[in-house]
């Protein structure tokens, strides 16, 4: 009996407590509710109060506007021009943020395409009399231009006709031949043009400068790969005791104080290797347009991406690169583009990768506005467009006062 009792006074406990909960939740949720629907209340009536205050300064300003408003139409034309420039911007970057992950996911099978396109070359392929056979000859050479012990071959591929541009480089960066206890050599890699009068012209140059290769072939921008290898066969031959070798363009203005101070850091004793040194175009492929001065058709190259390679208008290279890149253009098929076939296509046959230019050592245009900062921050100032090849003089005074010579 005592047991019985025991058990049945819990059950009321239980109960009791059951039903005080179950009261005591409705009534916590039916407060709740009431404050939400209250605080909802509230914010509705807030939201309203603010479109009453924003309804009436825009009347106010219509009112305002109405006065001014051929004014204030332009001003909200302008700003809203704006917003459509910004929101392009915007849509453009999203874009390019997809694109570069997807060419992230893809690299592995260009790199694939590029070594088949390496590899899966006929004999007949690698036939060319110059890029794989070296046939080089020279209607002119200064064979002994490289002579002794010389720290940077400088090679500038030069169109034969723009004379000016090379007496311009003479007059000013290529006037610089030893500094800091260092030689450096300024050439000009030329080849054949058919108009007699410029070749008599050139010859003439030659004999005064002493400075002016000119291969056997025909110079067109077709041939640019033809002068580029000509550049590495002339090094193996006539300059293989120099430590480095820069390309550039005829357009590129070189700070060789900055550019000699760099490699006597970098390589004191000149025994650097492997070192090919630019501003790396990665994730790039052929121009398809067909009024593209650079257009590549699908039979040139099939793929739609290059190796990584170097921009054309400056790369140096320790002087094995040279011999490596000259080696490997024997088994590399031919192709015009001369960066893409020297600096991408050889050097991964090669493998010889790219490094990339560390800041203070890349490029910018030759903009007068912005001389002192480029030349704190560049090596090499671009006269790309004709507008900037007034600047040039001023660019090299700018880069002589930086480093306080004369
Ligand atoms: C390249 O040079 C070769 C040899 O001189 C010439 O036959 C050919 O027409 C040139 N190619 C172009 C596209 O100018
Ligand atoms: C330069 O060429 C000569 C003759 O071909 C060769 O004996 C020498 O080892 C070469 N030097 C270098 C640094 O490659």
């Amino acid at each position: 009996m005592r047991m019985r009792k025991m058990s049945c006074r819990p059950k009321l406990a239980v109960a009791i407590f059951i039903i005080t909960i179950i009261v005591f939740t409705h009534r916590l949720i039916f407060t709740l509710t009431t404050t939400i629907d209250s605080s909802t209340n509230d914010q509705t009536k807030l939201q309203a109060m603010k479109k009453l205050a924003k309804d009436e300064r825009l009347a106010q300003v219509n009112k305002i506007s109405a006065k001014f408003a051929p004014f204030y139409k332009k001003q909200m034309q302008e700003t809203y021009q704006k917003m459509d420039e910004l929101q392009d911007t915007v849509n453009s970057l999203k874009v390019d943020e997809v694109e570069e992950t997807e060419q992230k996911q893809d690299i592995n099978i260009d790199k694939k395409s590029y070594l088949r396109y390496l590899k899966a070359v006929n004999k007949a392929d690698l036939e060319n009399p110059f890029v794989n056979l070296h046939h080089y000859e020279y209607i002119l050479n200064n064979k002994k231009a490289c002579n002794g012990n010389v720290l940077v071959l400088v090679l500038i591929h030069s169109d034969p006709r723009k004379y000016n541009e090379r007496q311009m480089i003479r007059e000013t960066w290529g006037s610089v031949r030893f500094y800091s206890g260092a030689n450096i050599v300024p050439l000009f890699l030329l080849a054949k043009v058919a108009d007699k009068t410029i070749q008599d012209k050139i010859v003439e140059e030659s004999k005064t400068h002493l400075d002016v290769i000119q291969g056997n072939f025909l110079d067109s921008y077709r041939n640019l790969t033809y002068k580029c290898v000509m550049g590495l066969h002339w090094v193996q031959n006539y300059c293989n005791n120099t430590k480095f070798v820069v390309k550039v363009d005829d357009d590129t203005m070189i700070d060789v104080y900055h550019l000699v101070r760099f490699l006597l850091q970098k390589s004191p004793d000149g025994n650097l290797e492997n070192f090919l040194y630019c501003s790396v175009y990665s994730n790039q492929g052929p121009r398809r347009t067909t009024d593209d001065k650079w257009y590549v058709s699908e039979s040139e190259y099939p793929y739609s991406k290059y190796p990584p390679y170097c921009e054309g208008f400056a790369y140096i290279m320790s002087n094995d690169v040279t011999k490596k890149l000259y080696d490997a253009s024997r088994y590399v098929k031919f192709y015009w583009v001369d960066d893409v076939y020297v600096t991408g296509f050889a050097a991964l046959q090669a493998g010889v990768t790219q490094r990339k230019m560390e800041a203070n050592h890349g490029y910018d245009l030759m903009e007068a506005r912005s001389f002192s900062k480029n030349v704190q921050t560049n090596m090499f100032l671009l006269a790309k467009y004709s507008h900037l090849r007034r600047n040039w003089h001023d660019a090299w005074n700018a880069i002589k006062s930086y480093h306080k010579k004369e």
